[in-house]
């Protein structure tokens, strides 16, 4: 990468949103003739389909030629060489279960990482046609518009996202504890189906901010250098920072995150 640092981070995030938008078009099509009988399961309730694996192909390829030093953690594709320095981080279609469903909300996340850091990251959710997308020190958008974390600073005027275990189920009675608190102390909660996408609805301030356990690096890079880039706060259960682990993880507008942690840390075990 060159020296002037902002310039060529801004190209690549061009060049990501353009994969991504590409991705989405494929994914979009499929859908639409999509059978449920291409579903295939990983493992207990860790859906695929050839689609998502399709797009990943497309992404890897066009990624590769984007920026040829960099290596590769994409979902799909666990053979792939990773690099010392730089790395892509691919979730080539966030959101299977409500893909396979029909259910609108999937999302392709993309992310730059250099030295285990995020430094680009591109969210585009397909079905409304949004592409979120920042870059170090570049500030957060949405289709070309600045994007902001929200003003909002109390937990009881919160909207929260949060996603429901569905395959960890040794931490279920916590969660279920966390979930009943903040039901009554917040506006309410919402499980979109999208960790990228409920990322990215943080950064533009529709949500004050999105918690979950159990996520990887692939659901949560993007969204990570999003919500920095549009003033937010992202950190562990613990409140560390945490590199590109989705193990433990929660992002806010930052005006609210002390209050959210300490309800986390009350009812988790850490
Ligand atoms: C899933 C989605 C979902 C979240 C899961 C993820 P996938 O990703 O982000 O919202 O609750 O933890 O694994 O499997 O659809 O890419
Ligand atoms: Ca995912
Ligand atoms: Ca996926």
């Amino acid at each position: 990468m060159s020296d002037n640092r902002n310039i060529v981070l801004s190209n690549l995030c061009d060049g990501i949103q353009t994969i991504a938008m590409q991705a989405g078009a494929y994914i979009k099509a499929q859908r639409a003739q999509f059978k449920s009988t291409s579903e295939e399961l990983k493992s207990f309730n860790n859906l695929v389909s050839y689609v998502d694996q399709e797009a990943e192909k497309m992404i890897v390829d066009a990624l590769g030629k984007l920026l040829p030093e960099a290596g590769f953690i994409a979902e799909e594709s666990s053979q792939l060489p990773q690099m010392e320095r730089y790395n892509w981080i691919i979730d080539p279609l966030d959101g299977t279960t409500n893909f396979i469903h029909g259910v609108p909300c999937f999302a392709v996340s993309i992310a730059l990482a250099e030295y285990g850091k995020p430094v680009a990251g591109v969210i585009y959710e397909i079905n409304l046609n949004e592409c979120f997308y920042a870059f170090e020190g570049g500030g957060a958008f949405l289709n070309g518009s600045r994007i902001h974390v929200s003003q909002r600073t109390q937990l009881k005027e919160a909207l929260l996202g949060t996603g429901f275990p569905y395959y960890d189920f040794g931490l279920t009675e916590p969660y279920l504890r966390l979930f009943a608190d903040l039901m009554q102390s917040t506006r309410g909660l919402r499980r979109p189906g999208s960790a990228a996408t409920d990322i990215a609805y943080v950064a533009c301030g529709r949500f004050e901010a999105f918690y979950e356990y159990g996520l990887h690096p692939w659901d949560v890079a993007a969204g990570i250098i999003l919500v920095r880039e549009a003033g937010g706060c992202v950190t562990t259960f613990m409140g560390d920072d945490p590199g590109i682990s989705g193990a433990r993880f929660v992002c806010s507008n930052a005006r609210i995150h002390n209050e959210l942690l300490e309800k986390i840390q009350h009812h988790f075990p850490l």
